[in-house]
């Protein structure tokens, strides 16, 4: 099978082809003079299976992502599936306040427009799947996080709040290890508040664990919560670390150890996607 890749996730790509008989597939991305962005796949993808790999976290990002999806599209690929390590536009899943328009379910409806099947690497929220029209397949890498810590003598698991309490549990599973969730308050879109918590945390190692840390906001805060609780050793996992401001070297020196993956290639990616391989064979197979 072919793989093709936006520019912000060739490493993952070749990382991939290494791992498996995918065949990378170059590509020609420039802007006009205008600024606008064109994308053309340089080899022949006609008859072919090809899977597309790309981030979506930023406008520009996500552009090109759909403009590769479509030039796969105009060009005879006989299967195209959409590849996004971290579904950016999805934590939007719904309506908050009124006025509000739904991203993740725009983003779903073009996404599967120019593709056969989506897939993803821990959606936001898995409600987005709702608003494909073609197969959309969530793969979890909390094992892979989960067992990252397996020497760490882990005594509790704790979500930052209890959208997180999912992944919390099933990283809680693979160490079996019990789970608990703080109570956050969202403030704004950089402001959290916690109330006390209603477990007992002292002299245990903990593993807060989180699906994204953008502004580190909700980290940072938890790991001061879970300290004035009295916890011994904290170790900090999440899957999609964005961390906006350096928020990652903070959180770094305010914990034990901190690990993403790399859906976004940072310093602190030390879980790959490529160690989930064989997952993502099997579901475009
Ligand atoms: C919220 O629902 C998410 O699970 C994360 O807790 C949140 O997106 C993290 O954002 P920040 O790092 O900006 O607090």
């Amino acid at each position: 099978m072919f793989i093709v890749s936006t520019k912000n996730c060739l490493n993952t790509a070749i990382e991939i082809c290494d791992k498996s008989d995918f065949h990378l597939i170059m590509t020609e991305v420039k802007r006009f003079p205008d600024g606008e962005l064109y994308v053309r796949v340089v080899e022949s993808v006609e008859g072919q299976e090809v899977m597309a790999i790309g981030n979506t976290r930023e406008d520009g990002e996500a552009l090109e992502f759909m403009l590769l999806l479509n030039a796969l599209k105009e060009n005879g690929a006989s299967k195209i599936i959409a590849f996004l390590p971290y579904f950016g536009y999805a934590r939007q899943h719904m309506i908050y306040k009124p006025g509000e328009a739904i991203s993740s379910k725009v983003f779903t409806h073009m996404l599967s427009e120019y593709s056969d099947e989506i897939i993803t690497i821990n959606i936001h929220d898995n409600s987005t799947k709702k608003y494909s029209k073609k197969k959309f397949v969530v793969i979890s890498m909390v094992k892979h996080i989960a067992k990252y810590f397996s020497h760490m003598d882990i005594g509790l698991i704790v979500a930052p709040d209890d959208g997180a309490m999912e992944i919390a549990r099933e990283a809680g599973e693979i160490l079996n290890v019990d789970s608990r969730h703080l109570d956050k308050k969202r403030i704004d879109s950089i402001t959290v508040s916690y109330s006390e918590a209603r477990f007992d945390v002292r002299g245990k190692n903990i593993l807060l664990i989180d699906d994204i840390i953008s502004t580190g906001g909700t980290i940072k805060k938890s790991i001061k919560l879970l300290r004035e609780m009295g916890a011994n050793r904290i170790y900090v996992g999440a899957i999609h670390g964005i961390f906006i401001n350096n928020s990652g070297d903070d959180i770094a020196g305010m914990c034990d150890e901190l690990v993403v993956t790399d859906t976004i290639y940072s310093r602190y990616s030390k879980v790959k996607i490529s160690d989930s391989i064989e997952e993502i064979i099997s579901e475009v197979a």
